[in-house]
């Protein structure tokens, strides 16, 4: 298959090419867009022939639920059995966002949809391209992060080519996304809301709305052999690219300090990188370093993250060492996704 590719501006949506896009949508086809997380891999969400096809295309097991994307409020309780008040004083606050809610689902959803829970999950994104594409469609569009499953999200058109080209119908290059981190995941379907993935909507937002969020063990641990994550996607190994990854964290000149010791040990044959923020880029020898953004803007390191995995790769990076960050505000989301990275390999100093 021929992947057609084509640019467009969030400012100036070229309604042509939402067109077209939106065609390959209602006739079964996948097209990969921009949102202001991560680029989506996006079919028909109500039919089940494109969502067996996203799976496919990602090589992704079918029992990892798909989110369900709309571009309008309207089109939520056809897809819920009931809308708690909570998922209400959510939406209010951060829809359109970055944020998904998982629901009691109706009929309407398919089996294939929702990985075959009697949930589901919706999101309603901000970016407008996103909007444009699920509006002209006409229907919910189920998007997984579009990526080959366990790579890192892209959060660049390049990443997306690079994983999934020739094996899906289109793909829309509306630039870098936004936050680069994944949606916050909530469940508000139970008594208490339970975080299920943290991300840029962070638990100290969600608290400040509705109190009392509980959060599933999954986010900041791994699980012992047995245990399931309540999104079953947590299970599965994640970002990670070929090097070994290993995050040293701790007390900042500590911190450097133990890098350059271990970077000493490793076998001279082996490229090293580190990641480093910019405040301590300076300071490593011996290696490739790897710049993810400031430690005064957690933006910055979300927005480069999954960008910075990949590096890794295409320089054919041997061994990993990453600066840890404290597990509070957007902390939380970025180590939940490095300590993936490196299969929750980290040594505190
Ligand atoms: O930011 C995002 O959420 C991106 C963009 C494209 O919107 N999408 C995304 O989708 O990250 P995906 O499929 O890569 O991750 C969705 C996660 C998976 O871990 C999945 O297991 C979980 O959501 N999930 C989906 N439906 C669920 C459900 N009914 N209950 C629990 N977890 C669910
Ligand atoms: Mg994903």
């Amino acid at each position: 298959m021929k992947t057609q590719i084509f640019k467009v501006d969030s400012d100036n949506i070229d309604n042509t090419v939402i067109g077209k896009a939106a065609d390959i949508i209602k006739s079964g086809g996948l097209v990969a867009f921009p949102t202001e997380t991560v680029y989506g891999l996006g079919g028909d969400g109500l039919n089940p022939s494109a969502s067996v096809k996203i799976y496919a295309a990602k090589g992704r097991p079918s029992d990892n639920p798909l989110i369900l994307h709309i571009s309008d409020l309207s089109q939520l309780s056809p897809l819920v059995s009931e809308i708690p008040e909570n998922a209400k004083k959510l939406a209010r606050e951060f829809w359109p966002g970055p944020l998904t809610m998982i629901f009691k689902k109706s009929d309407a959803v398919p089996k294939e949809t929702s990985g075959g829970l009697n949930t589901v999950a919706v999101r309603f994104p901000e970016n407008r391209i996103a909007q444009a594409l699920i509006r002209a469609g006409g229907t919910p569009i189920a998007a997984p992060s579009a990526n080959t499953s366990g790579r890192p999200s892209p959060t660049r058109a390049s990443h997306v080519e690079f994983d999934l080209s020739g094996k899906i119908d289109m793909i829309i290059d509306g630039g870098a996304c936004e936050f680069g981190l994944e949606s916050t995941i909530v469940d508000v379907s139970g008594e208490v809301p339970c975080l299920l993935r943290p991300g840029s909507i962070t638990l100290e937002m969600l608290r400040e709305v509705l109190g009392r969020v509980d959060v599933d063990k999954a986010v900041v641990s791994k699980l012992d052999t047995g245990e399931l994550p309540k999104a079953p996607g947590m299970k599965y190994t994640h970002y990670s690219p070929s090097a070994d990854v290993v995050i040293v964290r701790g007390d900042r000149d500590k911190m450097v300090h133990k890098i350059n010791e271990l970077i000493s040990q490793v076998e001279s044959s082996l490229k090293i990188g580190v990641i480093a923020t910019e405040e301590n880029k300076d300071r490593y020898k011996n290696c490739e370093v790897l710049v993810i953004g400031s430690i005064k803007e957690p933006g910055t390191i979300a927005a480069n993250l999954f960008k910075m995995l990949r590096k890794c790769d295409y320089h054919k990076i041997d061994k990993v060492f990453a600066e840890g960050l404290c597990e509070d505000e957007l902390g939380l989301a970025i180590m939940n996704r490095l300590k993936k990275a490196a299969g929750y390999c980290i040594i505190e100093v």
